[in-house]
């Protein structure tokens, strides 16, 4: 059996006992005593733990500091701590200026202390376990806190929507997914919605034969198994659900076909980028209104620039109350063609810049024609730089090595903690 297919048997068995399966999330753990490091090993064998990638490191909380000083911090952090009750919580704060807010801390200790568990739980640190403890009670403390009725999902939501066809909106969200998946080391799902045209199993030299087109088409029998069951590894964190990219029947969505679908990737997935067609239906309409970012690609030209306004205004319109969306204009300085500049085209349209991406042929041509990712035809690019710096933005960190917030700003989970 494969990996894959070990993963189903595993998933299909769970599901039919009622177990609730862990995430696609990463989990990081460090360890001071051997006894828990074997407990921590143990944890990650079992069933409920087959999708979770889990590491184990040596040191306590000052050893995770260091770490992450210079790190992106990933889902879960499992914390063991030797230091006395009163020790702690100071020791947590250095943690809390290099500890990206998304990411949950649990933290095994040795001493049975209630008072010390309130504050911490009060904090923000998701769960206290006192030493000796099961491999079973961690895992499902770490069910409990990922897929608790009425959790919030874990997945953020970014779709990509060209402002005019073939502005690079598909090439940028795959390149950019990818980014994202090797720079924070977690997991993404590119879900490709061009259903007869989608390039996703292309661009990643994949040709699975079922994708999103089997989950739209059976609206009754999606859930979480049924998706793992389509998704397909395109690399290490980088997970597809394909388009079929078939022109054998025609493709029509009502408003919310696609809304559980999503639903069900943003709770399994860290991050869920849509590539979108360009096409303006209700069911994209709807989408857009939905998703936690919004990228749109144009190149910098006229028809572009008008689209894209009416993209934005419309955008801003209907979901006044989100972030508005991001522009990344590409295929900048093609020889010869007149251009507006990629400042100027942002300023008249009211939009933040996320980037600029030159045009490049030569190199995005022979990524297309591999089915390779700009950072595998050419690692050391500076595109791979802008690429990275996007993602990083568009997943909510500002750069990978540095923590997203300001130096002193409290990620929510400790800021209770530093003014308790
Ligand atoms: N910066 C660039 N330089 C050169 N070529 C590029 C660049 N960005 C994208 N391309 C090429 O442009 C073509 C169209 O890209 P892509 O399919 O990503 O566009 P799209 O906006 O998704 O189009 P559609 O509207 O069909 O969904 C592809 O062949 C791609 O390789
Ligand atoms: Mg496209």
């Amino acid at each position: 059996m494969n990996d894959t297919d070990q993963e189903q048997a595993h998933t299909g068995a769970e599901e039919t006992a009622g177990a609730r399966l862990v995430p696609r999330i990463t989990i990081q753990a460090f360890c001071q005593n051997s006894a828990t490091a074997q407990l921590i090993e143990e944890a990650a064998t079992d069933r409920r733990m087959i999708k979770a990638a889990l590491t184990t490191h040596n040191g306590g909380i000052d050893a995770a500091v260091e770490i992450y000083k210079t790190n992106p911090t990933p889902n879960l952090v499992i914390l063991e701590t030797t230091l006395r009750p009163e020790e702690i919580p100071s020791s947590l704060e250095r943690l809390a200026d290099v500890c990206d807010e998304t990411t949950k801390v649990v933290v095994v200790g040795h001493v049975n202390d209630v008072q010390l568990y309130r504050d911490l739980v009060r904090s923000g640190v998701s769960e206290y376990l006192v030493m000796p403890t099961s491999a079973s009670a961690l895992v499902s403390t770490i069910v409990e806190l990922f897929v608790a009725e009425g959790a919030a999902p874990i997945g953020r939501t970014i779709g990509f929507f060209s402002a005019k066809g073939g502005a690079g909106s598909s090439t940028l969200a795959h390149n950019i997914a990818w980014a994202m998946a090797h720079s924070l080391h977690q997991d993404v799902l590119i879900m490709d919605m061009d259903l007869a045209f989608g390039t996703a199993g292309l661009n990643f030299n994949q040709d699975p034969v079922n994708g999103l087109a089997d989950a739209v088409f059976a609206p009754d029998s999606v859930d979480e198994v049924m998706i793992d069951r389509l998704m397909s590894k395109a690399a290490n964190h980088i997970n597809l659900l394909t388009s079929p990219g078939s022109l054998e029947r025609t493709y029509d969505f009502g408003r919310r076909d696609f809304e559980q679908i999503v639903e069900i990737c943003q709770r399994n997935v860290p991050a869920v980028i849509l590539d979108l067609p360009h096409a303006w239906n209700d069911w994209i309409r709807h989408t857009l209104t939905t998703l936690d970012e919004i990228v749109i690609v144009a190149q910098p030209d006229l028809a572009n620039l008008r689209n894209a306004k009416n993209i934005v205004d419309t955008i801003k319109a209907i979901r006044p109350s989100d972030n508005p969306p991001h522009l990344i204009v590409n295929q900048v300085a093609m020889p010869k063609r007149p251009e507006i500049a990629a400042k100027e085209f942002a300023a008249s349209i009211d939009c933040r810049l996320s980037g600029q991406i030159p045009f490049d042929p030569a190199l995005f041509g022979t990524a297309a024609n591999n089915g390779q990712m700009i950072a595998e035809v050419s690692a050391s690019h500076k595109i791979n730089d802008t690429l990275r710096t996007i993602a990083l933005q568009l997943a909510g960190r500002a750069s990978a090595s540095v923590p997203a917030k300001p130096v002193g700003a409290l990620p929510g989970i400790f800021r209770k903690l530093k003014l308790a």
